[in-house]
Formats: structure tokens, sequence, C-alpha cells
């Protein structure tokens, strides 16, 4: 990532360290942006913290030196001019404190505004990647859980595109595939006797439809053997069962359309169906490896580190949620050639996807080194809670209708927006384009901004508030940056082209630093696979603007206004990635 300033600082940290200890091999330069918990903002701006460790390697040697300090002088004195650094300093045990120069720093934001944000992308060293995300399951509820998977997919997906990715598959692998498929057809045949009757205004609601299968299940054994044969008749590929089943998919991926429409989020469904096909032939595979055992009647396979066996063929021979991710992961692997995988869900099927993985390391399908590719990563997430800090419900039923909840989100934000005074010219689309815009754009930010492992509370309130680290309050300092160009009357095309960028004033200073922090932290935030990261830097940035920046530089109307323009628009375009890569909407006035 050639546009990190961290990396820049290596670079140069690297020809002086080079030059002070020449005969220490492989020397990495340890240079991190300094931070109000290092202590180190007061006297920089990143710290080099070579000294110590090289200190301790040369202790009672002949080197020359005569402790960190020494060593950390001398790392200061053989840096190769730069333009980067307007001065360095020695603190505490041998850091080497750099304050970058503001012209530098000023040159980077600019060459940002002529040449695109694009530019301070970095670079994964693949091609091909897939996110496997949101994938509820046909005529079972799509529940809250698999919300944040949708949005964190998403937004995963979007990172690992601008990290230059060619192909980033969003893959939805649908629950279409299982026993469940049995009782409903044959409850659906007792309903609907002429199979051209249904339709989803005729069934309603699936999940009523599921729900009163399983009882007829549960409480008919003549029922329940129909059932079963169902199945074998389904999966045997007859016509009529064939036919139900895909009505019943066709009625729930319309269900699961509205939530993904009002999301903005695209997927590719390839459902646990698709790989019917393939589980044989890699279970064979595998035992030919001599992976897979005979245990109770079951055909399971060992993995490392876990005493519970992964099933891939069950006891009466049919196939599970295992066989089919083994044939998944498989065809991915081979077809598809992809070289990440990241998994999307609930932290609670952690073990499913490292048992999963282990079992193709054992096969030697995957890379022993997990930092090698091809790799697969889970990405585990924690439980949506309610007010009363359990797993959340609605009141009326004990499962929410994501659609429902989204609507909500958008009505409560067209009242707060009807109920200010500046949108009374607004027109009636605008007002539901910006309540959609605030309302989904809230939601998917309440999940994204808190650390994903942890569980995590629905409150419109507090997602909804306009104070606070919330999309309402990030949304509308975006819209006033803009507000603040247009009041300026100025063309800020013109402005970039011909004006530059100053930064005397601290705060201006601090503006200009934290836009250019954006590589390295989005850098961060991708590797480690954590949007949450993108939300803190996005709203640092909102705050170091809207409490710093605007409250103590005059823009419009003072002598520094073309550079405090540029600097508005800059803040504004790097927001508006963030909020792209969090797939939420900008809002341009409010
Ligand atoms: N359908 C599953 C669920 O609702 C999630 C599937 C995740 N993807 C996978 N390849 N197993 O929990």
């Amino acid at each position: 990532n050639p546009a990190s300033v961290k990396r820049q600082l290596a670079q140069i940290f690297y020809v002086s360290l080079k030059a002070t200890v020449p005969d220490e091999e492989d020397v990495v330069p340890l240079v991190d942006v300094c931070t109000a918990k290092t202590g180190g903002v007061k006297f920089g701006d990143y710290q080099c913290n070579n000294a110590m460790g090289i200190w301790s390697k040369l202790k009672g040697k002949e080197s020359g030196f005569r402790g960190p300090p020494s060593i950390g002088q001398a790392i200061i004195n053989n840096l190769p001019p730069s333009e980067m650094i307007d001065s360095c300093s020695l603190a505490g045990p041998g850091f080497v404190n750099v304050v970058l120069s503001k012209n530098w720093i000023a040159q980077g934001v600019q060459r940002m505004l002529s040449d695109g944000i694009d530019t301070w992308a970095p670079r994964l060293p693949i091609k091909r990647a897939m996110v496997d995300f949101s994938s509820p399951n046909i005529a079972k509820e799509m529940h809250v859980g698999h919300l944040r998977s949708t949005i964190i997919g998403d937004t995963l997906a979007r990172m690992l595109e601008f990290s230059r990715v060619e192909l980033v598959t969003r893959r939805n692998h649908v629950g279409d595939w299982g026993t469940q498929f049995g009782m409903l057809i044959e409850y659906l045949f007792e309903k609907f006797p002429n199979q051209e009757d249904v339709s989803e205004t005729a069934i309603g609601d699936l999940q009523a439809l599921y729900k009163a299968s399983k009882l007829r299940f549960d409480d008919d054994p003549e029922f329940k053997l129909r059932a079963q044969q169902a199945v074998i008749l389904l999966q045997s590929g007859n016509p009529r069962y064939r036919k139900a089943w895909q009505q019943i998919c066709a009625i729930s991926r319309a269900e699961f359309d509205k939530v993904y429409q009002r999301l903005g989020v695209q997927l590719e469904e390839m459902g646990e169906s698709f790989y019917n096909p393939y589980i044989p032939g890699v279970i064979e595979q595998l035992d030919k490896l001599g992976l897979v055992e005979e245990s109770d009647g079951a055909r399971v396979i060992y993995v490392e580190g876990v005493n519970i066996p992964l099933i891939a063929v069950k006891r009466d021979g049919g196939y599970n949620y295992f066989s089919t991710d083994l044939a998944s992961l498989w065809y991915r692997l081979n077809k598809e050639k992809l070289e990440w995988i990241v998994y999307v869900t609930d932290i609670g099927q952690q073990q499913h996807f490292d048992m999963l993985f282990k079992a193709f390391r054992r096969a030697g399908w995957l890379p022993h080194n997990e930092n090698v590719y091809p790799k697969c990563t889970h990405i585990g997430f924690g439980l949506v809670l309610g007010d009363d800090g359990k797993r959340f419900r609605s009141r009326s039923s004990e499962v929410v209708r994501l659609v429902d909840l989204l609507d909500e989100a958008k009505r409560r934000c067209k009242t707060a927006l009807l109920e200010r005074d500046t949108t009374s010219d607004w027109s009636e689309e605008e007002i539901e384009k910006i309540s959609e815009a605030i309302g989904y754009g809230a939601v998917k930010y309440a999940d994204l901004k808190i650390n994903r492992l942890t569980n995590y509370t629905f409150n419109f309130d507090q997602m909804l508030s306009d104070k606070g680290n919330t999309a309402v309050y990030l949304l509308y300092a975006h819209a006033r940056i803009c507000s603040i160009i247009r009041k300026s009357g100025k063309d800020i095309e013109e402005v970039k082209k011909n004006g530059y960028i100053v930064l005397d004033h601290e705060d201006e200073r601090l503006l200009g630093f934290h836009l250019l922090q954006f590589p390295e932290v989005f850098e961060e935030a991708c590797s480690n696979l954590l949007p949450s990261v993108l939300c803190d830097y996005l709203y640092t940035l909102a705050e170091i603007f809207t409490k710093k920046f605007y409250s103590n530089c005059q823009v419009v109307g003072s002598p520094e206004e073309t550079s405090r323009l540029l600097l508005c628009e800059a803040t504004a375009i790097v927001m508006r990635k963030c909020f792209y890569l969090l797939g939420i909407e900008p809002v341009y006035k409010l």
C-alpha cells in the first residue's frame, strides 16, 4: 500500500537502520503511529521503536553503543534527507519520535484530491475472493442474525473490492435442502390438492406454513411417515415433488429479496442443493486419503484438537450441513479457483468452520500455514439482543420480520425529518429517499461499529440519535460539509485545479493528518476483516472536523477560504468512501 504513511516512513527508517547496524541481518523497522495510549501524541506523529530491540542483541558485544538512547540517536542521525519529516526527537528509553512536515501532509491530501481516492486503496495479492454471507434458510425464519450476516458480509465484500481483488463473489448459501422440505411439501399437498393453486398470496406466510406442518409432523405418525418418504421422493427427483420444492423456494426468495432490496445488497444465490451431486465424490476422495472412519454406523472425520468428529455421512446414509460444506468448499477451491473464502455467520458456528478447514488441511487441500493463500476465514459475530438483554424478539411474535424492522427505522427517520423546519420545501420523493438513507444506514452502522464478536443490543432510540457515534450524526456532519461548500458559492472543481492546501492552524494540521491516515487504517480494517476499525476512523474524522477544525477555523469569507474549502472537500470525499464501504448512502443536505 504505497499511500500508507506508515509504510513510507518504514522505508526511510529501513535505510537508517541499515546504516546504523550494518551487520544485523533482517532488521524490520518498527514504525507506528503515536496514539494517546502510548503517550506519544505530545511528542510526535509517529514513533520508531527499534532501539531497545537492537540494544538487547548488541549488549555485551563490542558495538560502540552505550545503550538504547545512543542507538536511537544514531538512527536519527542516519536518516536520509526526506520531505516527509519535519523533526525527530528521542524519548524515554530510546523511542524515536517523528513530527511530519505539514507541507508534506498538505501535498498528500492535495494529491488525493487531484488523483482520486482510489489511489489510496491497497492491493491485495489475490485475484479471486468470495464472501459467503446472509445465507438464510428457506421457509425458516430469516432472523436478525441473518441481518447481521447480510450487513457485515456486504461490507467485507466492498472492502475486498476496494482492495483491487478482481472478482469478489457475494455468495448466498441458502439452506434450500434438508429434511424440513418433506413435511412442508406433504403439508402443501394437503392444503392445496391442486398444485396450480400454490402461489405467494395463497400461501401467505411461509413461516406459518412451516409451523403448521411441524405440528402435523410431531402429532401425526402417519403424516410423519409420509413426510419422510417425501424427502426421498424429492431427492430422487420426482417431478411433482421437485415442483413443490421450487414453489416453496421461490416464495422464500421473494421474501429475502425484499430485505436485500431495502439494504441495497447484491447477492448471488447458490444454495445447498447445488452441491448435493458433488457430495459422494468429495467424500470418496477424502476416504481415499484415509481421512474417513466408521463410527457407530456413521462416516466421520477426526481433526486435530477437537475431540468430537465431523460427521460426513449420517448413520442412515443421509447427508447433513457438514456434508454440504465439504462439497461446497471443494467446489469453491477447485472449480471456482478462489483464493480467499470468507464465511460470515454467528459465532455459534465457529466450531463447524474450524473443523471444516482443519479437515481440508488434513487432506492437503488447504495450506497448513493459515496465512498462506488459498485461505479460508470464518467471521463470527455475537447475538443480537433486545433491551431486556435477551435474544432480540418483537412483542407480538417470537421472530422479528426483518422487513418490518427496516420499515420501522425508515418511518422513525421520516417523522424526525418532517419535524425539522429545513425540510418544508423538500419534495415527497426527497423525504422518502433521505429517510431511507438515514434509517437503513443507522441500522447498518449500529451493527458495524461494534466489534463484531460482542453481542449487540438492538435499540432504535440509540441508533437513530443525532448525537454520538451514530450514522445519523455522521450523515449530518457530511451534509453540513456539503452545505459549507455550497454556501461559498465557489465551483469546487475550479478550486481544486487552482488552489493549494496550507496547514498553518493546528486544527487544520490535525484534520490533514487524520485524512492521511485513511490508507493505513483501511488496510488494518481489511486485513483483519474488521469494519469497526473503519467506523472508529470515520467517527473520529467527523469529530475532528466538527469540534476542532470547523469550530476554530472560519471557512467561508476567511483569507484562508481556498485552502479550507479544499480541506472540506477532502473530508467529504473520505467520508463518502467510508460510507460506501459500509454500505451507507450519503446525504447531501439536511
Ligand atoms: N444457512 C446457515 C444458517 O442459517 C448459514 C450458512 C453459512 N454458509 C455455509 N457455507 N455454511 O445458519
